[in-house]
């Protein structure tokens, strides 16, 4: 049987601007763009790329409830990460992060920056959403990054939720859209990257998938973009 994290639910842990500067290849150009993250829960990504003059708009389901209640998820799940980690250490690349203590403390670092940030803009920056609908205009950003929502939780979302947050984002987004990884938690590309690619609904779209600088989960260094025709 494959090894693999071993999670009931979507869990609330979060990444830093570093992390997603690598995972999405994101240059220099990407501070004119509009920038929604998509499911960025706990991640400091807004609140890092917001002090660097980024314009970016967090939106996750977390985002109703206070501070402490989501400092305490957070804080749990990634105490649940963090106790199964040592027995699964070898399907990881160990890099980026020396060792698990040093992931807990990025990850401890990038939680606490998020809810200081939280405290401080509200829904100025974080915008409560649960995808796949959102009560964002049309074309409202110009590029949408998800990041460790699709294809990495394929077990706990179907494929048609997928559709129906890939068509969402396609509504709200002007230029395209970035997912990372595309690998699920078994770390083997996920069953949906084919059926996405050769769906008819999406034919119109250029759909390539591009190797990146990060790689933490072993073989997770690709991330999937989806152009609108025109923009590429
Ligand atoms: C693993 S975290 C990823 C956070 C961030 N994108 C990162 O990579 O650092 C997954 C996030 O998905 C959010 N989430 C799960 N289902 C959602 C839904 N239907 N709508 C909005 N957010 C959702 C969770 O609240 C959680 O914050």
């Amino acid at each position: 049987m494959d090894r693999q994290l071993n999670l009931k639910n979507i869990v609330l842990i979060g990444r830093t601007f570093e992390e997603y500067h690598k995972m999405f290849d994101l240059g220099s150009s990407s501070a004119n763009e509009y920038i929604l993250d998509v499911a960025s829960g706990v991640s400091s990504f807004c609140a890092e790329a917001s002090a660097k003059g980024y314009n970016v708009t967090a939106s996750d389901q977390i985002y109703t409830s206070s501070p402490p209640e989501i400092e305490k998820k957070c804080r749990d799940d990634l105490g649940i990460v963090i106790k199964q980690l040592p027995a699964l250490a070898d399907l990881y690349v160990w890099n980026f992060f020396r060792d698990v203590h040093a992931l807990k403390t990025h990850r401890e670092k990038a939680y606490k920056s998020f809810i200081k940030d939280f405290k401080k803009y509200g829904t100025k920056r974080y915008i409560p959403a649960i995808y796949p609908s959102t009560d964002f205009k049309e074309e409202q950003f110009t590029i949408s990054l998800v990041s460790h929502f699709l294809f990495l939780y394929e077990d706990h979302i179907s494929y048609d939720f997928h559709r129906k947050v890939i068509r969402e984002l396609l509504r709200i987004t002007s230029k395209e859209i970035r997912i990372f990884p595309i690998v699920n938690l078994k770390g083997k590309k996920s069953l949906h990257i084919d059926r996405l690619m050769h769906d008819k609904e999406f034919n119109h779209l250029q759909i390539s998938i591009k190797k990146v600088g990060y790689e933490f989960m072993k073989d997770g260094n690709e991330m999937m973009l989806i152009a609108k025709s025109g923009c590429n």
